[in-house]
Order: structure tokens, then C-alpha cells, then sequence
């Protein structure tokens, strides 16, 4: 499946440099690897867990498994027995054990150039054991979901694995998530607490974001959920020293004199709770397979799913495909854009890196503010060595061309990662000469909140790279192209892109909801973990991910279900039904574009227009703001009513071209749609 040797033309290489020294310095290397990985997972495994502190060893099987839904129930269990804790293995064995006490775990660098702070390892544990007895002390205890909603942060770090301390389940909700969305998720998880923030700039907008927090509790409180304590950081302040230092909170300044709207009864002020405690705590020991945390990726059916990880496997595959993704050096200099509401962020800035004892850049502002060049600026001023971001951001980049890039020196980069979406090839050769200057292998990694981790990804020193390729499966994930039987192809071939045997980080269920985990995932093809995504096999045996191929959007490197829209412009009062799509877009990847149709009698107009838009923003979030929306009097539907949204995407972008519309009801809607585009969109 992977080829015996690497191919050699229209291929481009990671440097001599970085070989000499790589974890993975060959192609050779690698597929030994790989064979191994797959045909003794627990020895490859086993040999990795010996780094990592366990309190107790593993009793069961290292890797078990059900992936054929007609053989029972799905099940994936890694290092059954065995008991640890993840974060006493990035914070307490690093400052302890491998004597990293005095180096950097993050500088954290604000929306505003010059808000700065440095954190260092030790203080990162002082301040985790701090809040972990800070949750004790409200009561929070093993297995109960704590639900945080916070900017980009130290303090959010804090939380995370302050709750992973004491055996907590933390669900992040993304900060720019709409308060509806916020309320959904803490009533899902049953969460028991809330850890929030006043506010925060992104660029020049200020986000209340605890008036979005009340918002949501007083959503809950409406429909009989009711939680008892949030709490509350102050990030904003006008007192510098109270921006983000925690462990030695402002002295002057305490906290219901936050300029937000206070409740006594509920909030309660973290500053405040910090100053009075310990900074010890006894770790709480978990099992293999107890949850870690949950996050809610969007669903095909509308409502989210609560993606479960748990302890060891998520622990062990995250710790290992930062390591060798970006193989990752002692002196490196990291820097994952993404925020850490998104399981990039979880999975690559908190976990992974951690664990490995890297030092990381935590950015809580914009790459185009205050200019388009600041990106390029924190890489120079911090040295990054690994850069890893999204291609919406770099085809965003790409536009102001290469003068705010080359203003900077960038000498320090030597690996640059992209993440979220397919990547164009233009897209790719632009940020490897422009930005790397052709020194830097490019990863294109492919992954999903599902897996945990990086699947199908190159690896910097041994993977010849092909532009718009994430290339070939990482150790232990075995790929596979199916097609509308469910029959695997050999060779160059397109279809269903599957995983025929877990790895240690694939997600372990729906929280609350097992058989939607085996719907969603194992239920088409039976013995398959379905990722939902198109992809092609080349000769080489490149693979090429060709993008979703469900009813699922992705909009800058975010998923939306379409559902999930549509259900928003439906909750109007003057829609009777909706359809929402993706149309091409060159920055964002895609765009949204809905067609509404309306109840009897009622006209569509601008207002109308603008009142959808800010209805869809607000049951979900800014990420979702359809760009378009048009009038439609009729949609395409089979004969049996089901929406053709393979249709109105062609009308979406004008193109004539239908392709089989036998199973159309009603052809004459079609013609009337392409008459009423949206202007705007050409
Ligand atoms: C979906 C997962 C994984 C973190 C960010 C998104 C798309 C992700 C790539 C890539 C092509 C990609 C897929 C996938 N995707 N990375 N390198 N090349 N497509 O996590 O929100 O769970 O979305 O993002 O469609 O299924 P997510």
C-alpha cells in the first residue's frame, strides 16, 4: 500500500539539516516503521507508553477492539487497567523528573503587540494544582463535565488541565460560539460548572463574553438546567499586571468591581479563589479508559455530537504525532495558530506539546491585525521554529502578497504545518518559497476531532511532499478507499476514505449517546470507521483528500452540518423551509449559501435578509453567517421529498451543467432559481 520506494520526480524534500538529526530521517525509516506500527500495534506502543508515568500497568489487552457493527458493539479500548494521569505526565514529571522546571511553556502574545507574558513550567504546575484545588473546593469531582468558555489564554490552559488534575471531564466551547450554542452543549455534557471570562479583543472588536455567558446560563435555567457556579477571570483590564498573572493576582483590584454584570449567587471571581489556595495537589489516578474530555463538532443531523476522548490512548497518539510531525527538536520554538476551543488547539497546543516538554507561542489575536504582516512578526520575535496554521489563513496571507511576509526574516522556521481543509497546490507553493523560502517541508495533516490526532500527515525529514497531498497514514492507521459497495479499491482510485483498525486516539464515543457514534461512523460499511471525507489514491499511493462528502460544510477550516442552518433560518417566522450549501470560496474555502423558501404571502427583502443572517449568527456563531441567502418560491426535491442539494450547489455557482436530473420532481423550480441567484454572487 505504501510504495516499496519514494518517488522521485515532482517532489520536493525537507533539508539536509533537518535529516541529520530527524526522529524519522528517511523514507526507509519510515515505512519500517510503519509495518511495525500495524503488525505489532502493542509492541510499537508499548515501547512509546515506557516514557510516560503510569501508577498502575495495564492488565488488558494493549489495543482492543470492535469495528464490525454486525459483530456486536463498537468498542475501542488502549491499555485496559492501567492507571495515570495526563496532567501530572505534562507538568509535574517535566519540572520533577526531566528537570524542565525553568524552561518556557508558553509566551503568550495578546491581540495587542506588546501584551506579552512568559510561563514557565513550574509556574504552569504552581498555578494548574492552585486551580485544581480552587474546582475541589466548589465541589467538582471526578467524572463531573466542567464546561469552559474562555479567550486564548494561559488561564484556559489552566482550567483544562486543571480539571484533567482531578479527574474532571472538561467540554471548551469555542469563544466564538453564540450563547444558544453554549447553553446546547452545557445542558448535553450536564455540566456542573461553568469557567468563563469579562470579555476580549479580536482585533479591534470587543467580545462581551460574559454577557454571552449569562446569556447561556439563563438559557439553561429556562429549560430546568440549572448550574450553580461560574467563574469568572478578569482578562481585561486597564492594570497591567492584572492581565494574566494569576499567581500573583492585582492587588488592589477585586473582582465584583468587574465592569460586567455581577451574580452573587453564581459568579464567583477567579483572582479571588486563586489567592487563597494551595498550591498542592495529589493528582487524581485514572483508568486507561475513563473520559478525558469532550468536544462538540457539528453533526449531520443538526444538534452537535459530543465527541468523547479518554486517558491514555488520546495521551500516547497526541504525544507521538507532535514529536515526529513536526519533529519536534529540545530547543524548538513552536506556534499552532489555531484557538483552543478547536481540537487543533486541544490536541496540539495543550497535549502534545506539552507532553513532550516543548515551548509554545499562545496567541489570542488575529493574523491581520494590527497589519497583515503579524504573523511574521511574532515569528521573528519569538524564533519559531515550527509553524503550523490553516490554509484559510494562508490563502488570506497569499492576497497582500509577499512584501509583509518578506519585511521579516523568518530564518528560524524549518517545518510548516497546515490543518483543517484542503489545501490548493497554489496555496501550498506559496507558503513553502515565499514563507519558507524553500527551505521548509510543508505537512499537509489530515485529521478530524474524531481521530484525535494526525492520520494521514508527512513526516518533515522522510516524506517526499506533493503539494495538496497529506500523503500517506501516520504509524498505526491503516487507510482505506472504498466505494459505493463498500468494496476496497487497489491501486489509483476515488472514493470513501475509511480506517480499517484504530490507533490509540480515535474518539471512543458520542457522549450520552453510543449508537449515534455507531450510526455516524460505523454503520455504512461494516468493519470500517467511516471519516465522512472523498479521497483519491494516486499512482504513487499518494492520497488525496477530495473534501466531505456528507452533509457537512467546511467554512475556513470550521464544519458546519447543514442541517444544523437550516434549522436556524427555519426557526424564523416567516421561513417554511431551507436549504443550505457550500459555494467555492478563495479564502474561506467555502462559503455558505442558503436558499430560504418563504411562508404564503410574505415578500423577501433586504431586511429580511439581514434578520436571517443575524438569526443563523446567533443560534450558532459568527463562524456560520451565511453569505448569501436567496428567495427560492420552490426547491429541488426527489419524489419522495428529499432535498437535491447536488443541485442547488450547481445553482450556487451558476453552474449549467446539472448532470442527471431525471429524479427530479419539478424541473421548472430550477430554471427559476438560476433567474434568482444572488446578485452578489457571480
Ligand atoms: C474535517 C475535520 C483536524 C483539525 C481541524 C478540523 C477536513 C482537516 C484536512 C487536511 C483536507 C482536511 C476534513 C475533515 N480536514 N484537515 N489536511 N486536508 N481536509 O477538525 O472540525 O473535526 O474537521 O476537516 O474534511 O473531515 P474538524
Amino acid at each position: 500500500m505504501i510504495p516499496d520506494k519514494a518517488p522521485k520526480e515532482d517532489v520536493f524534500h525537507g533539508s539536509e539539516d533537518l535529516r541529520r538529526n530527524a526522529h524519522v530521517p528517511s523514507f526507509e525509516k519510515y515505512k519500517e516503521l510503519y509495518v511495525q506500527s500495524v503488525e505489532n500495534p502493542a509492541e510499537f506502543w508499548g515501547a512509546i507508553a515506557k516514557d510516560f508515568f503510569w501508577k498502575s500497568q495495564h492488565t488488558g489487552r494493549f489495543l482492543d477492539y470492535n469495528f464490525d457493527v454486525t459483530k456486536g458493539e463498537i468498542f475501542v479500548k488502549c491499555m485496559e487497567g492501567a492507571t495515570t494521569n495526563i496532567c501530572y505526565n505534562l507538568l509535574d514529571l517535566n519540572v520533577h523528573e526531566r528537570k524542565l522546571g525553568d524552561k518556557v511553556a508558553f509566551f503568550w502574545e495578546g491581540n495587542e503587540p506588546g501584551d506579552e507574558l512568559t510561563v514557565t513550567y513550574r509556574e504552569l504546575l504552581q498555578m494548574v494544582c492552585q486551580f485544581s484545588n480552587v474546582l475541589k473546593s466548589q465541589g467538582v469531582k471526578k467524572g463531573d463535565r466542567v464546561s469552559i468558555y474562555m479567550p486564548m489564554v494561559v488561564e484556559l490552559v489552566v482550567a483544562m488541565l486543571a480539571c484533567v488534575r482531578i479527574g474532571a471531564v472538561h467540554s471548551i466551547v469555542f469563544a466564538g460560539f453564540s450563547a444558544e450554542s453554549l447553553c446546547e452543549r452545557i445542558m448535553d455534557s450536564q455540566c456542573s460548572l461553568l469557567i468563563t471570562a469579562d470579555g476580549f479583543y479580536r482585533g479591534e472588536k470587543l467580545i462581551n463574553l460574559k454577557l454571552l455567558a449569562d446569556e447561556a446560563l439563563q438559557k439553561c435555567r429556562d429549560k430546568g438546567f440549572l448550574i450553580q457556579t461560574c467563574i469568572v477571570l478578569k482578562h481585561l483590564s486597564t492594570d497591567p499586571e492584572a492581565l494574566v498573572s494569576s499567581h500573583s493576582p492585582p492587588a488592589k483590584r477585586a473582582c465584583p468591581d468587574l465592569e460586567v454584570p455581577w451574580n452573587p449567587d453564581v459568579d464567583l471571581c477567579w483572582h479571588m479563589l486563586m489567592k487563597g489556595a494551595s498550591d498542592e495537589c495529589e493528582p487524581e489516578w485514572c483508568e486507561s479508559e475513563d473520559p478525558l474530555f469532550i468536544l462538540y463538532t457539528s453533526g449531520s443531523t443538526g444538534k452537535p455530537k459530543g465527541v468523547l476522548h479518554t486517558v491514555s490512548g488520546y495521551m500516547l497518539y497526541t504525544a507521538t504525532t507532535f514529536k515526529l510531525v513536526f519533529d519536534h527538536q529540545p530547543d524548538d520554538i513552536y506556534w499552532c495558530t489555531a484557538d483552543i476551543g478547536w481540537i487543533t488547539g486541544h490536541s496540539y497546543i495543550t497535549y502534545g506539546p506539552l507532553a513532550n516538554g516543548a515551548t509554545s507561542v499562545l496567541f489570542e489575536g488575529l493574523p491581520t491585525y494590527p497589519d497583515v504582516s503579524r504573523m511574521w512578526d511574532i515569528v521573528d520575535k519569538y524564533h519559531v521554529t515550527k509553524f503550523y496554521t490553516a490554509p484559510t489563513a494562508i490563502r488570506l496571507l497569499m492576497k497582500f502578497g509577499n512584501e509583509p511576509v518578506q519585511k521579516y526574516k523568518r530564518k528560524s522556521l524549518k517545518v510548516l504545518g497546515t490543518v483543517g481543509e484542503p489545501i490548493n497546490p497554489e496555496a501550498w507553493l506559496w507558503y513553502y518559497s515565499v514563507v519558507g523560502e524553500k527551505r521548509c517541508p510543508v505537512v499537509d495533516t489530515f485529521w478530524q476531532t474524531e481521530t484525535g490526532g494526525h492520520v494521514l500527515t508527512p513526516l518533515p525529514a522522510a516524506t517526499p511532499l506533493k503539494p495538496g497531498s497529506a500523503t500517506f497514514p501516520f504509524f498505526g492507521v491503516v487507510p482505506a478507499i472504498l466505494n459505493e459497495s463498500g468494496e476496497e479499491l487497489e491501486g489509483p482510485s476515488e472514493g470513501y476514505l475509511v480506517f480499517k483498525q484504530p490507533w490509540p486516539g480515535v474518539m471512543r464515543t458520542v457522549y450520552g449517546n453510543h449508537q449515534r457514534f455507531e450510526t455516524t461512523y460505523f454503520k455504512k460499511f461494516p468493519g470500517y470507521y467511516v471519516t465522512g471525507d472523498g479521497c483519491s489514491r494516486d499512482k504513487d499511493g499518494y492520497y488525496w483528500i477530495t473534501g466531505r462528502i456528507d452533509d457537512m460544510l467546511n467554512v475556513s477550516g470550521h464544519l458546519l452540518s447543514t442541517a444544523e442552518v437550516e434549522s436556524a433560518l427555519v426557526e424564523h417566522k416567516a421561513v417554511a423551509e431551507a436549504a443550505a450549501v457550500g459555494r467555492p470560496h478563495p479564502v474561506k474555502g467555502e462559503s455558505l449559501y442558503c436558499f430560504v423558501t418563504l411562508k404564503d404571502g410574505l415578500a423577501f427583502n433586504q431586511t429580511l435578509e439581514a434578520e436571517l443572517k443575524k438569526q443563523v449568527r446567533e443560534k450558532i456563531g459568527a463562524i456560520a453567517t451565511p453569505d448569501y441567502i436567496q428567495n427560492a418560491p420552490g426547491l429541488p426535491k426527489t419524489r419522495s421529498g428529499k432535498i437535491m442539494r447536488r443541485v442547488l450547489r450547481k445553482i450556487a455557482c451558476n453552474e449549467k451543467d446539472l448532470g442527471d436530473i431525471s429524479t427530479l420532481a419539478d424541473a421548472s423550480v430550477v430554471d427559476q432559481l438560476f433567474q434568482n441567484r444572488c446578485c452578489s454572487a457571480v
